[in-house]
């Protein structure tokens, strides 16, 4: 870690072969205090450690002497074709890593063809952001406690040509975020969440001495099932919800006409000592059926990882905190890498593992000892 970053890399050395090597050298490029937001987790971060145990301790039972030479990653996610089942998931204010920011990202999203979803809380517009995207764009909606300023975001998702909403569900207040607070972390000058420059001014609700800061203060802007309802009704986009964990809630979404769902714990950065996705993936995807849209996001940095996610239920994954590692290091190029690097270990997976579609990665391609 630095309080003197380096600047981003113009030529990726030939060392950086993996995901875990870029989070390695991103410390170098990343102010200390920006690092630590980045790559901590919420209180204990003991869901933030569980995310990458679950997956390291699942393991892949490969079937020998399979033809895979027609093999293919494609995949169709919402009816619209991807030629593999990586993504950037949303991610807010990339240009505390590199002045490109988010821009840099979709470019590379776009040469790779992998799919964007573009955090409310991005630093360049959502507008600027989808004219580089070439790849399909995905727009991550925050409610914002004025319903029309929320509407008028999905208007401009809308008119810029994202395809699909993706509704944060996990994240209505931060979260315990020690780590962040330690390291003293604030939104430098010049970063800042530009697509809420218009938004009206909270009324400042003014509370009595016996109501609480937490529900009658902050949580009076969150979403409730009514407003996930107001919204659909006034989108033809298909809506996804991020951050759903039970299996009761996700049968609540299939029944209210929710096209996806993201099953995650946000990288572990919201409620502490919540399981990670992964694990209840299974169970998800066993209640809503095989038509409903399933992605899963948390610890993926390697093909392997999304090989198991696929086995459990997935139809794709989404990548997070590697994202900024790549785009610090090493700018567009390094996100177009790290995305490189994702589709080929799991091309290799594939082909070790003798499944050559994704449709072939079942439960039986991963080993259960009895
Ligand atoms: C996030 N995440 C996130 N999610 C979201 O819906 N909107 C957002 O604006 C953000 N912002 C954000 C910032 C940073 C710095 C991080 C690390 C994460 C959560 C993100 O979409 C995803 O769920 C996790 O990052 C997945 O875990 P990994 O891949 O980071 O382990």
């Amino acid at each position: 870690m630095s309080d003197k970053p380096e600047p981003p890399l113009s030529a990726i050395p030939p060392q950086l072969v993996s995901l875990a090597d870029y989070a390695d050298r991103a410390a170098a490029h990343i102010p200390t205090a920006i690092y630590e937001y980045i790559v901590g987790g919420g209180a204990d971060e003991i869901s933030l450690k569980r995310n990458r145990e679950v997956l390291d301790r699942t393991l892949i039972l490969p079937r020998v002497l399979a033809d895979v030479t027609r093999g293919t990653t494609e995949t169709r996610v919402l009816g619209e074709q991807f030629r593999h089942p990586f993504m950037l998931a949303p991610v807010a204010f990339h240009r505390l890593v590199h002045p490109q920011g988010e821009l840099a990202s979709a470019r590379a999203a776009s040469a790779l063809e992998a799919p964007m979803v573009v955090s409310t809380l991005s630093s360049y517009t959502l507008e600027s952001i989808a004219a580089e995207l070439t790849s399909p764009g995905w727009f991550q909606l925050y409610f914002q406690q004025d319903r029309d300023f929320t509407l008028s975001l999905v208007r401009r998702a809308e008119a810029a040509g994202y395809s699909a909403l993706m509704i944060t569900v996990d994240a209505s207040l931060h979260g315990i975020r020690n780590r962040a607070q330690r390291a003293g972390f604030e939104l430098p000058p010049g970063v800042e969440a530009v697509n809420l420059r218009d938004r009206p001014p909270l009324p400042g609700a003014v509370l009595e001495p016996s109501q609480s800061i937490v529900f009658q203060g902050m949580m009076t802007e969150a979403p409730t099932w009514e407003d996930i309802a107001w919204l659909q009704a006034r989108t033809q986009l298909p809506v996804i919800l991020k951050g759903v964990l039970s299996p009761a809630d996700a049968v609540m979404a299939r029944d209210l006409g929710i096209a996806g769902l993201v099953v995650s714990n946000h990288g572990g950065r919201t409620l502490d000592c919540v399981p990670s996705g992964l694990e209840l993936l299974p169970a998800i995807r066993r209640v809503v059926g095989e038509e409903m849209t399933l992605l899963v996001d948390g610890a993926i940095a390697r093909g392997t990882d999304a090989f198991k996610a696929i086995a459990l239920g997935a139809d794709a994954v989404m990548v997070g905190r590697p994202q900024l590692y790549a785009l610090a290091v090493a700018g567009a190029q390094g996100v177009a890498h790290m995305l490189r690097i994702l589709r080929e270990e799991l091309e290799v997976c594939m082909s070790l593992a003798g499944t050559p579609t994704l449709a072939d990665i079942t439960q039986d391609a991963l080993y259960r000892p009895d």
